[in-house]
């Protein structure tokens, strides 16, 4: 893969390169809509991400240019205005990484060369953005010999989101990408950033992501609608409450209490953030103790609690997810990501995953009318040079 993508950096840029890069995408377990509700996270990389080729130029100019699209050709813009564009389409989520280094004080003082490739559909929920994001931290870190931390990385791709594209997102996707680890999980506590490493062991069983083909559109204002809706819920809590974020309370104190939030739509939101946090803290603990029936029964709560109090599946996720549910050999199956459409996963027993994927396949084509894909869920190390 690098091979090839060397040669054609070479061809579009006209110059050579022999360093590459790779960011992950991520799936999460379980532990949804609650990285801005102050509550537990459990996701993980995957070995479906960005593939980046660079090298320095010595002038002031980055030119970027994506495998994945080639119609939208060679995107030049000099680090003297790294302003949002609109016409950079995809490469504004790239240059918003690189205002937001220099912003924070690192020497970038020449431009570059880079030629991405992504693996991750677009569109499935599975952190395409960022993935990029963190791809080109590590390039410029690496290239500029900037010695950022990874968390600062972190920090500044989802910086990028909320500022710079506009997307009001938690630190989840960008955590897991900087931080994954091979065959291990992430509990991390969205609070503290506390964060441990869970083996993501799964026995005889194994993690199948399913793409529903339904690209997540109107996602993004619907996600910043949630998120305004959970701070209300809040703000209504707060007047009797004394507590920084919904993730603080258990589901006693939340029932006691929930009465103090008046709308029923706004108390739905805020019992899916507050039973969410407390479903990944058990599933957590179903892992470590190789209750995967346990695990997988919580994945079922997660997306019915998604599906009923928060709203963000859709009938595509909806009937994907039932027939996984239905299906022998399956122990639970869930949404995974910001939802309306992308991917579901489902925790299948391996000798079963081909006769599942046949039976969820044909079941889900009809009632939808278009196919659904299936990828295994390979649980991969966080972005960083490609070694050769
Ligand atoms: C998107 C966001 C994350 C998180 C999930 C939902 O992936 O980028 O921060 O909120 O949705 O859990």
């Amino acid at each position: 893969m690098e091979k090839s993508l060397e040669k054609k950096f070479n061809t579009i840029f006209e110059t050579e390169s022999s360093s590459s890069y790779f960011a992950p995408g991520r799936i999460n377990l379980i532990g949804e809509h609650t990285d801005y509700n102050g509550g537990h996270v459990f996701p993980a990389a995957i070995s479906i991400g960005t593939y980046g080729i660079a090298e320095k130029r010595d002038d002031r100019t980055v030119r970027m240019y994506s495998e994945n699209f080639p119609e939208k050709g060679t995107i030049a813009f000099s680090l003297d205005d790294l302003s949002y564009n609109q016409e950079h389409d995809w490469a504004n989520y790239p240059k918003g990484v690189i205002k937001y280094l220099i912003e924070a004080g690192a020497k970038i003082e020449s431009g570059a060369d880079i030629l991405f490739y992504g693996t991750i559909p677009n569109g499935a929920g599975l952190s395409s953005s960022a993935s990029i994001e963190l791809l080109t931290g590590v390039i410029f870190n690496d290239l500029f010999k900037l010695q950022q931390e990874t968390l600062d990385l972190v920090k500044i791709g989802k910086r990028v989101e909320n500022e710079f594209i506009g997307v009001n997102s938690g630190i989840m996707d960008q955590f897991a990408i900087g931080m994954g680890k091979k065959d291990h999980a992430i509990l991390l506590d969205t609070n503290t950033l506390k964060y441990e490493l869970v083996p993501a062991a799964f026995g005889e069983y194994t993690i199948v992501i399913m793409n529903t083909n339904k690209r997540r559109e109107l996602a993004d204002s619907k996600y910043n609608e949630r998120r305004a809706e959970c701070e209300e819920a809040l703000h209504r809590l707060q007047t009797i409450l004394e507590i920084q974020s919904l993730g603080e309370l258990t589901e006693e104190q939340f029932n006691r209490h929930q009465s103090l939030i008046e709308y029923p739509v706004l108390i739905k939101r805020a019992r899916h953030a507050v039973t969410e946090n407390q479903r990944t803290l058990k599933a957590k603990a179903a892992l470590q103790a190789g209750d995967l029936e346990a695990f997988g029964l919580l994945l079922n709560d997660s997306h019915r609690s998604l599906q009923e109090d928060y709203e963000v599946t859709g009938i595509e996720l909806d009937t994907l997810v039932d027939f996984a549910q239905k299906q022998p050999n399956v122990l639970g199956a869930r949404m995974t990501g910001a939802g309306f459409g992308g991917c579901a996963i489902a925790l299948v027993k391996k000798e079963a995953v081909e006769a599942f994927k046949e039976a969820v396949s044909s079941g889900y084509k009809e009632a939808i009318g278009y196919a659904a894909d299936f990828y295994p869920a390979e649980i991969a190390d966080s972005a960083g040079k490609l070694i050769k």
